[in-house]
């Protein structure tokens, strides 16, 4: 897609952010609307820090993943030096993509067209008929090329089309606490075989929001909550215990001292008789590791944080890595990885991928209904012109003395639509 010139003077306009009058609204075209979602791809997209994969997820020298990354094709693959590199997914030559499957495990890669062919190091290694280019064809000129960054924080590899963006860590800023945490439960983590995919007739935004929003979990998960109740002895309402942080950059998140068993490391009888002793030890493990304090943060609280723009982590009763990919105003696709400690004994994992399908996945008993939430506010929105604003002011009022927010307040959603302003502008 082609992106158009910015709406002049900017869509800052579209955010109304007024704390000393207890106002933060949204206005709805920012929502539907094709054109900013052109100005988005451009501002946003093309500028910010995007997740492309986690390192595990080639884990051996050659293994490689294709994903798709702000409309660019890209291939994350590990060379025979033992470096992750991730590549643009086009030939030199004229342009093919030279990837065509999702994964696998290759030393190089031939271009179907005419058969450039390219080492798991990025070198153009192969050309057909070759001295119909002349004595002076300098190969080393044509090997595969990388986004203009890519670096990598505690496994998860990320890369900017902008190159004068700023690093990652500076980036990534308060964010990498939350990143820590996930990234701390085990010494290593690795991401389980295999994905969901699925997509929504609804605005990107609406689900970035959704993923934030501790104020929904009573009302429209309840069939969830009912089931819990059915299952766990030691049911805990998981309204209480509770916070929201704008982590700066657009980034936030939302805890919660959740009420569920978690593989890492906090045992309830969800997790089996059977699991008891290795889950707790996982949990005496921690606390040598980091001490009681930190051992109880990673162990027991629940996260849910955003990357500004695209990445989201819930790490609540498994730990799901989702990006978040717009295609339209109006669609959406969400992809999902489950992260998970390395090693850990089978039925541990097993009860850990039933309970992250039960929650968070696509057919289980949560992600179905934030999917109807924000197709229902897509329909909605068709009033756009009619009935202009959104209202994100939970909580506002706490603003002036700097919270403290829980996660049913909106401090976490206007984070990210300060940044999404601040970009727009
Ligand atoms: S386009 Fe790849 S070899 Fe021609
Ligand atoms: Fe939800």
């Amino acid at each position: 897609m082609t992106a158009e010139p910015l709406t002049a003077p900017g869509l800052a306009h579209l955010v109304d952010d007024r704390p000393a009058d207890g106002v933060f609204r949204v206005d709805r075209s920012s929502l539907v609307s094709e054109s900013v979602f052109a100005d988005e791809r451009r501002r946003i997209f093309d500028r910010c820090w995007l997740y492309v994969g986690h390192t595990s997820e080639v884990a051996k020298q050659g293994d490689f993943r294709a994903r798709t990354v702000a409309g660019r094709p890209l291939v994350m693959w590990r060379g025979n030096d033992g470096q992750v590199r991730v590549f643009l997914n086009t030939c030199r030559h004229r342009g093919a993509q030279l990837c065509r499957v999702p994964e696998g495990n290759a030393r190089g890669m031939s271009c179907f067209y005419h058969a450039w062919t390219y080492s798991n190091e990025g070198a153009l290694t192969g050309l057909p008929d070759a001295g119909g280019y002349g004595e002076d064809f300098d190969r080393s000129r044509f090997g595969l090329q990388a986004p203009p960054q890519v670096a990598e924080y505690r496994g998860f590899v990320f890369c900017c089309f902008d190159p004068d963006a700023v690093s990652l860590p500076d980036y990534l800023g308060h964010a990498t606490e939350y990143l820590d945490l996930v990234a701390d439960q085990s010494p290593d983590m690795e991401v389980v075989d295999g994905v969901h995919e699925y997509s929504m007739d609804a605005n990107w935004k609406l689900f970035v929001e959704n993923s934030l929003d501790g104020y929904h979990l009573i009302p429209l998960h309840r069939t969830y909550f009912d089931y819990l109740k059915s299952t766990e002895d030691s049911y805990l309402d998981p309204r209480k215990a509770t916070q929201a942080q704008d982590l700066g950059n657009g980034h936030a998140v939302i805890t919660v001292e959740g009420p569920w068993a978690r593989p890492v490391a906090r045992w309830t009888p969800a997790l089996g008789e059977e699991n008891r002793d290795y889950v707790e030890g996982q949990r005496a493990q921690l606390e040598q590791r980091f001490g009681a304090e930190r051992a109880r943060r990673i162990a027991t609280t629940d996260r849910n944080l955003l990357i500004f723009p695209n990445l989201i982590i819930n790490d609540i009763m498994g730990v799901v890595v989702r990006t978040i990919t717009p295609t339209a105003a109006g669609r959406t696709v969400i992809a999902q990885w489950t992260l998970a400690t390395k090693g850990e004994p089978e039925s541990v994992r097993a009860k850990r991928l039933d309970s992250f399908v039960t929650f968070q996945g696509p057919g289980g008993l949560a992600t179905p209904d934030d999917m109807e939430a924000c197709e229902s506010c897509q329909l909605g929105l068709a009033t756009a012109a009619e009935s202009p604003w959104s209202d994100i002011s939970r909580g506002i009022h706490k603003e002036a003395d700097g919270g403290p927010f829980v996660a049913s307040d909106e401090i976490q959603q206007r984070a990210f639509w300060r940044q999404w302003r601040d970009l727009l502008r």
